[in-house]
């Protein structure tokens, strides 16, 4: 089937040519989490160094939750947004009180934490617990809205389910966290905002809006 051939062809690509990147060297939800909530405000390249500093200062959960405020707000210094850094620090001690350092395991449930919305709760659960959920960020909104010419509005707020209902069946229910990490990848190579290369994309036979010459059209994002 399509799906079927959709995923070979995407998680082929993604094994031989996805990014190595440092949150992705094992699936400790610890390493998900940081990495994705760096993620949110700040480009891939600048979150690398910060990332790794942040693992050798507060090792594990429980670094964090025990950490200074004046250590943490350092170790933060120059991503900006420090209601994030202090989200994190609660979420931590979360996890290390109320659960006993046991994370939970669906996005469900992950999205009781502080600051934990619906792209980090899907993001975790895919990646570090492999749940077959979507992962609905900007690269998903801008990826799916192409190859299926979704014309949804992606400014409304609405709009976020309607996407996870319609990739909830395309993600591959063996390898979601891979899935959702190579629409990532796709997103940041050949299907960019601007200026992007569909014509070499891996997945440039499923791609509806490249066939019809109308990638430019999507996704639909009305101003304001
Ligand atoms: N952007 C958000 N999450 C990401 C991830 N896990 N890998 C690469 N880019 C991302």
């Amino acid at each position: 089937t399509t799906i079927r051939k959709f995923r070979q062809t995407l998680l082929a690509w993604y094994d031989r040519e996805g990014r190595d990147l440092p949150w992705r060297r094992d699936h400790d939800p610890y390493h998900v989490w940081v990495s994705e909530v760096m993620l949110q405000q700040t480009q891939v390249n600048t979150v690398i160094p910060y990332y790794e500093r942040f693992m050798a200062t507060f090792p594990t959960v429980t670094d964090l939750a025990q950490a200074d405020e004046a250590t943490l707000l350092k170790a933060w210094q120059g991503l900006g947004y420090y209601s994030r850094a202090r989200n994190l620090q609660r979420a931590a001690q979360q996890i290390v009180t109320d659960y006993r350092g046991v994370w939970p395991q669906t996005a469900a449930a992950l999205a009781e934490l502080v600051g934990i919305g619906p792209y980090t709760s899907c993001a975790i659960a895919s990646i570090a617990f492999g749940q077959a959920v979507p992962a609905v960020d900007g690269n998903a909104f801008r990826v799916f809205s192409r190859l299926l010419l979704i014309d949804a509005d992606i400014a409304k707020p609405k709009t976020r389910q309607l996407f996870e209902e319609i990739i909830q069946p395309i993600v591959d229910p063996d390898r979601p966290g891979a899935f959702n990490q190579a629409i990532m990848d796709l997103g940041s190579s050949y299907m960019t905002p601007k200026n992007s290369d569909p014509a070499h994309s891996p997945v440039k036979d499923f791609d509806a809006s490249y066939q019809l010459g109308k990638v430019e059209d999507y996704p639909v994002k009305t101003k304001v």
